[in-house]
């Protein structure tokens, strides 16, 4: 099979006439190839494999062309990129030994081609068109990755224990390119994930992060948490999760199963965000069920505090994988912590006051919140189903409805406490407080609308009860 016409990007010529003037053989390999045959979009980075050094390859490709760019080389690792036209282009030299995807004590031995494909994860990332001269554009596949890529396969060339112990975090991929691309992972591939999942505390949190938000990026990510979970993956890398995976039965009561309900919740928010820290929220809005969860007669099963609970574990999840410790990691914290406010009112008649209250606790995110909560609603009940949404859209409309009056979010008190203190002739002190609260309860409570005339009498008749006279002077 020749792909001469798929490699129309002038860099693959350029790469073609780099190689022949340093005499060395070189490929295309890798996503870019794979992703053409299966015809997906295109993604920005494409891998060149020399049979020589990758280095030089890099720099002379850079010679010749036009603008020459820049060639960062990462010499430990023995490869090189650059960019073309918004395009990665990394290169690097065919190697006996798979040292390059994160082992810690490079063995430098050129190979061949075959031996380069040999140390690559997957038979369908193994395949290779060819950039040289006699050759151009003709298929290497030593491993029938096209089979696999036919009918839909995840595999590994070698046997998968040698694979998996090149680089464990390859097990996660496996997983992850199943779901993205919805394939199998071959028999053999998935026992051995299995059997070795214990090696994937060897791999860093930023590298299986980049993995867990490439399967919660896909359509439905719970077939790919279903792998996890079932390969024992997801036990070490997110036990808090593995512990919802409980029903109990005391007195002919039981609770549902938080594992499966929270994939469920995963999987419905997806349509309506692409944002993957609304979905890292859906995925953990409930890890602080199975702590707080007790039995009592009364009232059978509860977790309360199970949203404040969560949003501290939040945190430590995003700690102990190295996730980034800022807004991003404080907006999944406010939305599992806040994770059950419109479910609690969407059960309710709703009131004004409770969505202001919403709308002043969320700010910015009560939309997302929103969109969160209503993925929450998993119920097999029709009825029920029918009233929480219903429910929800009056709550959306609520919402619009009190913003227009009140512009609650982002709230600002209307009346300073600076001003407090001059209009009384006060020194710092509690009374402040105490009126500053008061009519933010006030608007919260839609006693007075949110504006400085209505405060600034509310406010005097709130003084008055506390005893403190205006200043006349
Ligand atoms: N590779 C590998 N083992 C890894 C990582 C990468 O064998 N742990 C090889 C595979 O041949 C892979 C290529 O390096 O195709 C490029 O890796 P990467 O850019 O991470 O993945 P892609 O396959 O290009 O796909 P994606 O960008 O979707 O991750």
């Amino acid at each position: 099979m020749n792909y001469t016409k798929a490699l129309n990007n002038k860099i693959f010529e350029i790469i073609s006439k780099a190689s022949l003037e340093l005499k060395i053989e070189s490929y295309v390999i890798g996503g870019f190839v794979r992703d053409l045959i299966l015809e997906r979009d295109f993604k920005k980075d494409i891998d060149i494999v020399a049979v020589g050094n990758g280095i030089e390859l890099a720099i002379k490709v850079s010679e010749l062309l036009p603008r020459k760019p820049k060639v960062q080389v990462f010499k430990n690792y023995g490869t090189a990129m650059l960019r073309f036209e918004e395009i990665d282009i990394e290169f690097v030299g065919a190697r006996k030994e798979s040292y390059h995807f994160e082992s810690r004590n490079p063995v430098v031995e050129n190979g061949t081609l075959e031996d380069d494909q040999n140390r690559r994860d997957f038979t369908i990332n193994a395949l290779a068109l060819s950039l040289n001269v006699s050759n151009y554009g003709e298929l290497s596949d030593p491993f029938d990755g096209l089979s696999d890529l036919k009918n839909k396969i995840i595999k590994t060339p070698l046997n998968p224990d040698i694979t998996f112990s090149d680089d464990p975090l390859r097990m996660l991929r496996a997983i992850r390119f199943a779901n993205q691309l919805d394939f199998e992972i071959d028999a053999d591939s998935l026992n051995s994930i299995t059997k070795n999942a214990e090696r994937i505390k060897i791999i860093s949190g930023e590298r299986i992060v980049d993995e867990l938000n490439k399967i919660l990026l896909t359509d439905k990510p719970s077939i790919g948490f279903l792998l996890l979970f079932k390969t024992g993956l997801l036990d070490l890398i997110l036990p808090e999760l593995t512990a919802l995976n409980q029903v109990e039965e005391i007195e002919g009561h039981t609770h549902k199963n938080n594992f499966y309900h929270t994939l469920e919740v995963v999987d419905n928010i997806c349509p309506n965000t692409d944002d993957v820290w609304l979905r890292w929220s859906a995925l953990l809005h409930d890890i602080g069920k199975a702590p707080t969860k007790r039995f009592n007669k009364k009232q059978g099963w509860t977790f309360h505090g199970h949203e404040f609970l969560g949003g501290k574990m939040a945190k430590k999840i995003f700690e102990r994988l190295r996730m980034p410790l800022n807004h991003k990691m404080k907006f999944v914290q406010k939305m599992v912590m806040m994770s059950s406010r419109p479910i609690v009112l969407s059960q309710e008649t709703v009131t004004d006051s409770a969505v202001r209250r919403l709308v002043f606790d969320a700010g910015e995110d009560v939309e997302n919140l929103m969109t969160l909560c209503e993925a929450d609603i998993t119920t097999k009940n029709p009825n029920k189903f029918k009233k929480y949404h219903q429910n929800f859209e009056i709550v959306r409309k609520k919402i619009v409805e009190v913003e227009e009056r009140d512009s609650i979010r982002n709230f600002q008190p209307p009346i300073t406490g600076e001003e407090i203190m001059e209009i009384f002739n006060l020194k710092p002190s509690r009374e402040i407080g105490i009126l500053k609260e008061a009519i933010k309860e006030a608007i919260l409570e839609g006693e007075i609308p949110n504006n400085y005339d209505a405060a600034y009498e509310f406010m005097l008749k709130k003084a008055f009860k506390l005893g403190l006279n205006i200043n006349t002077c």
